[in-house]
């Protein structure tokens, strides 16, 4: 093997396909996949890829750090690519400390471990930061983030997101750790946890429950096919400069009413069911506290620097993740039964 790559988060919704893409894409790199598995981490998603050879799954937490030290020295990676995060906003309003332990905590123990492990030569080694648009905060009915927006993060996921990039900047700055970060709009795709809007909605769906709405329903989101993300990484990863950030998106909003619409309209024709069956089912709830109005990303500097652009329509990229999961419904009912209905039952009780 030439390279060695440890990705943390691999077993979670975006880091299986940036997994699946890199084991596939680089026969000659050992991938080691790095999962606590928690409720989110899921190895059924790596089940097509997880005979190659060139892939390595370890289970441990970013949280313990003398564990992460140990997988540093026992794989001596290269390159880390790290996913690994507490990535749902509405968990962290009702529990912000896990976001600090993980998203905070867990990244510095990465950056010392790869600094320990790279002190003596940063040549060819890269520290990469998967990070998301909302540390930018809101933006009102116009204008994009660009990668000089200042950080106005407003929910405790955010502000762990937030500082875990200032981390990472700073070993930049401190020790010359050779770091690069992307902050990415909101993916979906096959894959996705369905506490997440789409996929909530799509297995509401199938089940004939409510689609809960946050207040009016005007919130806009910039959505990326989750595939493209992964591509994204890969660019950025072996061409972006040490010490940039690099923001993508997918030239994609949609006001979340209206991306309810849609999917509703998809759902009924793949299900043969009457227009207008699913969006019966719309239904406006309280409103996230700190909800943020709006997010919508320039993805001038990836595209112009690394040739990034989206590879599919928001309407091909929907029709392909609904029919994924009309297709994978055992799936669906693995990760919802148990601990995800006690959940529902709380948020949205
Ligand atoms: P996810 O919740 O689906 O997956 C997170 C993964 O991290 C899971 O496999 C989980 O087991 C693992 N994990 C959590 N805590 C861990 C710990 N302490 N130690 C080791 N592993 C742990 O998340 P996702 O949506 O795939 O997001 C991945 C990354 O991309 C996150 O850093 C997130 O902030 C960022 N991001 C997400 C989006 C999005 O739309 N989902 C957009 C931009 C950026
Ligand atoms: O922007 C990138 C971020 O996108 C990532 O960093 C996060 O990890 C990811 O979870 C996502 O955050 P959002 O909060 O935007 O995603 P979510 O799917 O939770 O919500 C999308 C929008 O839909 C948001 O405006 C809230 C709204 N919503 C969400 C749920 C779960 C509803 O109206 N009802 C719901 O039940």
């Amino acid at each position: 093997m030439t390279k060695t790559i440890l990705i943390t988060g691999g077993a979670g919704f975006i880091g299986s396909h940036v997994v699946r893409e890199f084991v596939t894409k680089y026969p000659d790199c050992h991938i080691i996949n790095l999962d606590a598995l928690t409720y989110a981490g899921n190895l059924e998603n790596l089940k097509d890829i997880e005979h190659r050879a060139n892939y390595t799954f370890v289970k441990a937490d970013i949280r313990a750090d003398s564990a992460v030290q140990a997988i540093f020295q026992q794989y001596q990676p290269d390159g880390v690519i790290h996913l690994a995060a507490e990535s749902h906003v509405d968990r962290s309003i009702t529990d912000p400390t896990a976001f600090v332990m993980t998203n905070v905590i867990g990244t510095v123990n990465l950056l010392n471990a790869a600094k320990e492990l790279w002190k003596n030569n940063y040549e060819g080694k890269r520290f990469h930061h998967v990070s998301t648009d909302e540390v930018y905060g809101a933006l009102g009915d116009t204008g994009l983030f660009t990668e000089e927006t200042s950080y106005d993060p407003h929910s405790p996921y955010s502000a762990s997101k937030a500082s875990s990039d200032h981390f990472v900047r700073a070993y930049q700055d401190t020790y010359g750790l050779p770091v690069v970060i992307t902050n990415c709009s909101n993916n979906y795709g096959p894959n996705h946890f369905p506490e997440k809007l789409i996929p909530l909605c799509i297995h509401n769906i199938l089940n004939n429950r409510p689609l809960p709405i946050y207040g009016d329903g005007k919130y806009t989101r910039d959505w990326l096919y989750v595939v493209d993300h992964a591509k994204a990484i890969d660019l950025v990863f072996h061409g972006g400069k040490n010490g940039e950030s690099y923001n993508v998106g997918g030239f994609n909003e949609w006001q979340n009413i209206d991306l309810v619409k849609e999917l509703c309209k998809q759902m009924d024709e793949k299900l043969g069911r009457p227009a207008g069956t699913a969006a019966q089912l719309i239904t406006f709830v309280k409103d996230r506290p700190g909800h943020d109005l709006r997010y919508a990303i320039d993805a001038t500097k990836i595209n112009q620097e690394l040739g990034y652009r989206p590879s599919v329509t928001f309407e091909q990229g929907l029709s392909i993740t609904i029919d994924w999961y009309l297709n994978n419904q055992e799936w669906l009912d693995n990760v919802t039964s148990g601990d995800y209905q006690r959940y529902y039952e709380k948020q949205y009780e």
